[in-house]
């Protein structure tokens, strides 16, 4: 899908937050977990979310999703082996590998897709599982787990800080009766995934020391449990009002960001944080010095948004991503655009400016391509970006969102 995006519009408006993408796609799969429905509100519309959702239609389950409210009853979910196409199109699909860990102890799946942002690895993941009891193999792009031990009791500890890693981690060990993970990587949307899975019955414990998981009993019920924020996409909004107007978000959580927004005060710009909405008005910040870091450090999610805010800037911002080795491509776009911006493997500096190139732009990855699209809405004419269909895997209705900011964008 390609669109084109007239630079120079003035935005304006309040926009409303939509749930986390990376809090819905694990809470969908633990909803294979429950003993009875399940109710989500704010689901947001997005296509990886329309792929896991087909996932679970092709496991038997019943999946109703109007508006941003989606129930699913899993009554008639049966054991199947993950042979579907959307298992290579997403990488949140991993999670069902925990969930069938747990519910079946087995499991069969092509191997995940995702952003191509690195080498991206599942090798915690599969130590995790193995420390949990399990075996695994490994035939072209089909992974085979199962139960290999009666073991029900473990203590595992993470290898690396990983989110994916972590929450698979928790759904495999809901197999056993008791179990300890250590140095798990739960970030607030993680913490979404655990008072979920809390509702539904499984006593966690989550302390700084780390997760502790002890059997109980599930009742039927029917659950009702509303997806956080996604502070992503909250923060690209907020980028968009700093760059170019005079945006509100509403519906945020802004302690979930308390780090990149402690940032852009520090360098001076203008944001006005209340309790779950943020106010962003176009200003200019001094030069700043960031790098990428686990929660609650910087986010690699907002890495090229940053990349792109750097622009109002006055003097050289420098950032190095330290999560994923392939997610630097914006700086070449910027340079693409008349920027003065240089690229040292994972870290970049950027110049200040206010001239920015109209291109012809190609979306590499989701975040990649949300911060195409600010650079556009900066650009002194006719932008096209192609490869937009990547941004619509985790941004709600954001063509519609930021005209109704303003800002002039057509499908082509
Ligand atoms: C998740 C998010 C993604 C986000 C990322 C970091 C989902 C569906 N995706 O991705 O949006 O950008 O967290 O916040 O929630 N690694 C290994 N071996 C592993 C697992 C990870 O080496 O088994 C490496 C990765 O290659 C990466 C780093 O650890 O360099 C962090 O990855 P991880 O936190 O697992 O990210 P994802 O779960 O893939």
């Amino acid at each position: 899908m390609d669109i084109q995006v007239l630079g120079g519009s003035y935005i304006k408006g309040t926009v409303q937050c939509s749930g986390a993408k990376n809090a819905a796609i694990p809470l969908i799969c633990a909803s294979l977990l429950a003993k009875g429905k399940v109710l989500l509100r704010n689901v947001p519309r997005i296509s990886d979310v329309f792929d896991i959702c087909q996932i679970l239609r092709y496991l038997d389950c019943r999946v109703i999703f109007k508006g941003h409210t989606m129930l699913i009853d899993n009554v008639n979910l049966k054991y199947k082996p993950l042979f579907f196409d959307e298992c290579r199109r997403i990488r949140g699909s991993y999670y069902f590998i925990g969930v069938f860990l747990a519910l079946f102890s087995k499991c069969e799946i092509w191997l995940p897709g995702g952003c191509k942002i690195g080498a991206r690895p599942i090798d915690v993941h599969l130590q995790a599982f193995t420390d949990l009891g399990f075996t695994y193999h490994i035939e072209g792009n089909i992974l085979t787990l199962y139960k290999t031990t009666t073991n029900e009791v473990a203590t595992i500890a993470l290898a690396k800080p990983s989110v994916g890693a972590s929450m698979n981690a928790l759904f495999a060990a809901l197999s056993l009766s008791k179990v300890t993970i250590l140095h798990g990587l739960f970030e607030p949307e993680g913490m979404d995934v655990i008072t979920f899975l809390k509702e539904i019955g499984y006593p966690i414990f989550y302390t700084q020391e780390g997760l502790f998981y002890e059997k109980a009993r599930l009742e039927f019920k029917l659950v009702k449990h509303t997806v956080i924020p996604d502070r992503i996409e909250a923060f690209t909004y907020v980028a968009l009002g700093l760059l170019k107007g005079d945006v509100v978000v509403k519906r945020v959580n802004p302690k979930d960001m308390q780090y990149p927004l402690e940032v852009l005060k520090d360098a001076g710009y203008q944001l006005l944080i209340k309790d779950n909405e943020i106010h962003a008005k176009k200003s200019y910040g001094k030069p700043m010095l960031l790098k990428t870091g686990v929660y609650p450090a910087l986010p690699t999610d907002i890495q090229s948004i940053f990349g792109v805010l750097f622009l109002n800037t006055i003097g050289t911002s420098q950032i190095e991503e330290t999560i994923f080795e392939n997610r630097m491509q914006i700086y070449t776009d910027l340079i693409q655009s008349g920027v003065e911006c240089r690229i040292e493997g994972n870290k970049a500096s950027v110049l200040g400016t206010t001239i920015i190139h109209s291109k012809e732009y190609k979306a590499y990855d989701l975040r990649h391509g949300a911060a195409l699209l600010l650079l556009a809405l900066l650009g002194d004419g006719e932008s096209k970006i192609s490869n937009f269909e990547y941004v619509l895997r985790g941004y709600d209705d954001i063509i519609h969102k930021i005209k109704s900011l303003g800002g002039k964008i057509t499908i082509l």
